[in-house]
């Protein structure tokens, strides 16, 4: 199979970058578009030498190079319930007018882009067909899948909706199958052995938790707090990730001499529970909360390569 030429857009840290190594995919990614500073930075970093577009909305087709797969995970806050939920009406939410732009003058051979299961639900319903009717006019059969992480071997309660439109000449019998796998690892298996002192709570600071959300934090191994919901997960698993500054995610260990133990996720907690193996990517010294808020927009890399595989299986 020839080299994969791949255009990412909306490209974070590169989770289809990383996603085609995952998968074993030769591949050569022409290009990127990313407009945050502090993800282009740990992109370049990982996937040196790769020219950046910054705002999409500011290419011009004629600027790109050809390329055989398009990528974007295009922003999801105007379609989440943790974000504006606004739709259309947020700007942020027309961003896939600027995808079907590119797309219908690029006639890549796949496309592969992801987005919250919002989009798909409710009021949001309307785009989602609208951005499935605007690439089967351009010329694409597609197919789209709601998948979730935990059912793919990471233990995070992560759905993320997956659209995969391909030029019409494909098999019309291929199916967008990938085979969902039992846990083998859970939550605490993917936490450090020494998390950082700095991210533990105070005792104040757990006192308050516990009178605001008033959860029982007695627990016998690491469990993970979902304050939004106030109660501790017993399940193994881990709620989705987002960005920090949502605050609904803790780790409570087991009491320690009579002492509740609660703390913040560290950044490579953030990262393996996105599927990286530790060292697989590198920081680029960002800050923790830089860290996390990528962690939190990202794709999980492990569901991305299993992706991959299925694309381009023989
Ligand atoms: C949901 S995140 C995608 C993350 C990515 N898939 C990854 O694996 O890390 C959306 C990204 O799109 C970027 N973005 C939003 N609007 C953009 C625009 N107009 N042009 C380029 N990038 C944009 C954001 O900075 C953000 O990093």
């Amino acid at each position: 199979m020839k080299k994969i030429r791949v255009f990412e857009t909306f490209a974070g840290y590169g989770g289809a970058s990383f996603g085609l190594k995952k998968a074993g995919i030769d591949h050569k990614v022409i290009g990127f578009s990313e407009f945050d500073k502090y993800a282009d930075i740990i992109f370049t970093k990982n996937h040196p030498n790769i020219k950046n577009y910054w705002d999409i909305t500011k290419i011009d087709t004629k600027d790109l190079p050809d390329f055989d797969l398009f990528t974007g995970g295009f922003p999801c806050q105007p379609f989440s319930t943790a974000g504006s939920g606004l739709g259309e009406m947020d700007i942020r939410g027309t961003l896939f007018y600027e995808i079907i732009r590119i797309c219908k003058d690029k006639q890549p051979q796949n496309i592969l882009l992801e987005n919250v299961k919002g989009i798909m639900m409710g009021k949001h319903k309307e785009t989602f067909r609208k951005i499935i009717s605007s690439l089967e006019e351009i010329g694409y059969q597609v197919h789209y899948k709601l998948m979730n992480s935990k059912e793919y071997g990471i233990p995070q309660n992560r759905e993320r909706v997956w659209i995969y439109a391909t030029k019409k000449e494909r098999d019309l019998m291929w199916k967008f199958e990938v085979p969902k796998i039992k846990l083998k690892k859970y939550f605490k298996d993917f936490l450090e052995t020494t998390p950082d002192q700095s991210l533990y709570l105070r005792e104040d600071q757990i006192d308050r938790l516990i009178e605001l959300h008033k959860v029982d934090l007695n627990v016998k191994e690491p469990c993970c707090l979902d304050i939004y919901n106030k109660k501790v997960r017993t399940d193994g698993i881990c709620i989705t990730l987002t960005e920090p500054h949502h605050n609904s995610l803790r780790v409570v260990e087991p009491p320690k001499k009579g002492k509740f133990v609660v703390r913040k996720l560290s950044a490579l907690e953030h990262f393996r529970l996105m599927g990286f193996k530790d060292n697989e990517i590198d920081f680029a010294e960002l800050s923790y909360a830089q860290l996390c808020k990528r962690a939190g927009n990202g794709w999980d890399v492990n569901v991305a390569g299993k992706i991959f595989n299925k694309i381009y299986e023989k």
